[in-house]
């Protein structure tokens, strides 16, 4: 039996944060052991917004070598950079023509990224679902471990493999029975560190768009920047430390952080820092981060002293994804009806 398979990816917009760890690629970890893996850069995405062409290609870097340092294993995984598979935007293209447009225009994070760009939005916003569904469709990936906003991105995927290919153009075989063309995937959504809140608002989401800096922490904050932050971030008037209290969402999110970073359970964090004032439980917190980031930055440190190392993982990542993705758009144009190329 081959392994499953599993595909996810992170825009190489600005430094990775705490969201990202905790909610994506501190679970992509443990999946080495037990699946094939494949974890690309998706830079192709990072277009839908406007970007900076000076800084785009370092930021894919930057990505990169965070997958490696977070202890993504390039021997037992796929690490690839987007848009050096052409199969993803060719395979967006045909989803293109089979998916309705009121299923993009209907998905929340348009709605709210466009909101916030007035009439600057691209077409490329709306139709960065349907490119995210190439990106997983492609690799028949079994399972996509992301946060809990991806949850509706991943059920368009879905839909599209299911019901626009599948159902309209799978090819029968002998018995009259239809051959899928695509596999349908299930998200991977853990409930611990799915939805990792803002230091500034404890009522939304750590993003790497908040104009606000001390909103979120970056995986390459260096220890006094990380405490600095914990230090100023939003608190409430209440003594005690405690989850699921809906009038105290800033406690429920630090809370929940420091359990996640120090290693403990949910319980085990309640337990100690019940009766913790804030003055007592922010040190405490700013301590536990700065110890699980750690490791991750002096291995960052590591694979980016040598110029050509990460280079070199996403040249051997490049083929062998070309390899799997090339199969599957074969499989799809051939679907569609198209000539075949020689
Ligand atoms: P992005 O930064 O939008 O490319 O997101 C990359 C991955 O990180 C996706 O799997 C997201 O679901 C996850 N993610 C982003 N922000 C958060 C957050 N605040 N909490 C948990 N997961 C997040
Ligand atoms: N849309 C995802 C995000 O912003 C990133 C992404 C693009 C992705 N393609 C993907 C995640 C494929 C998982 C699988 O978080």
């Amino acid at each position: 039996m081959p392994r499953p398979r599993v595909l996810s990816g992170v825009q190489p917009t600005g430094a990775l944060h705490l969201g990202n760890w905790l909610g994506a690629i501190r679970n992509w970890v443990a999946l080495q052991d037990s699946h094939d893996t494949y974890f690309c850069v998706v830079d192709l995405h990072a277009i839908t917004v406007p970007h900076d062409p000076a800084r785009l290609a370092e930021d894919t870097l930057t990505t990169a070598a965070l997958y490696l340092a977070c202890g993504i294993d390039p021997q037992r995984s796929t690490v690839f950079v987007q848009s050096h598979v052409s199969a993803h935007s060719e395979l967006a293209w045909l989803l293109n023509c089979v998916t309705p447009l009121n299923w993009l225009e209907r998905m929340i994070q348009f709605k709210e990224k466009a909101i916030k760009q007035g009439d600057q939005v691209s077409v490329g916003l709306l139709d960065y679902p349907v490119l995210m569904a190439a990106d997983i469709l492609l690799y028949d990936a079994d399972l996509v471990p992301v946060g809990e906003d991806q949850k509706q991105h991943l059920e368009l995927a879905r839909d599209i493999a299911q019901q626009r290919i599948n159902a309209r153009f799978a090819p029968r075989d002998a018995a009259g029975e239809p051959i899928p063309v695509l596999k349908v995937p299930e998200p991977l959504i853990l409930k611990d560190g799915a939805r990792v809140m803002g230091l500034t608002d404890g009522s939304s989401k750590m993003s790497k768009s908040d104009p606000n800096e001390g909103s979120r922490i970056s995986l390459l904050d260096p220890p006094e920047l990380i405490t600095k932050k914990i230090k100023r971030a939003k608190t409430d008037p209440t003594m005690g430390l405690e989850f699921g209290n809906p009038e105290r969402p800033e406690a429920d999110n630090l809370l929940g952080l420091y359990a996640l970073l120090a290693g403990k359970s949910r319980e085990q964090a309640s337990q100690e820092c019940g009766a913790m004032g804030w003055g007592t439980f922010k040190p405490l917190l700013a301590e536990a981060a700065v110890e699980a980031l750690r490791p991750v930055q002096e291995r960052y440190q590591q694979w980016r002293q040598d110029p050509g190392a990460v280079e070199a993982v996403l040249r051997d990542g490049q083929a062998q994804a070309a390899t799997v993705a090339e199969e599957t758009l074969d499989r799809v144009r051939q679907a569609l009806g198209f000539l075949p190329r020689s």
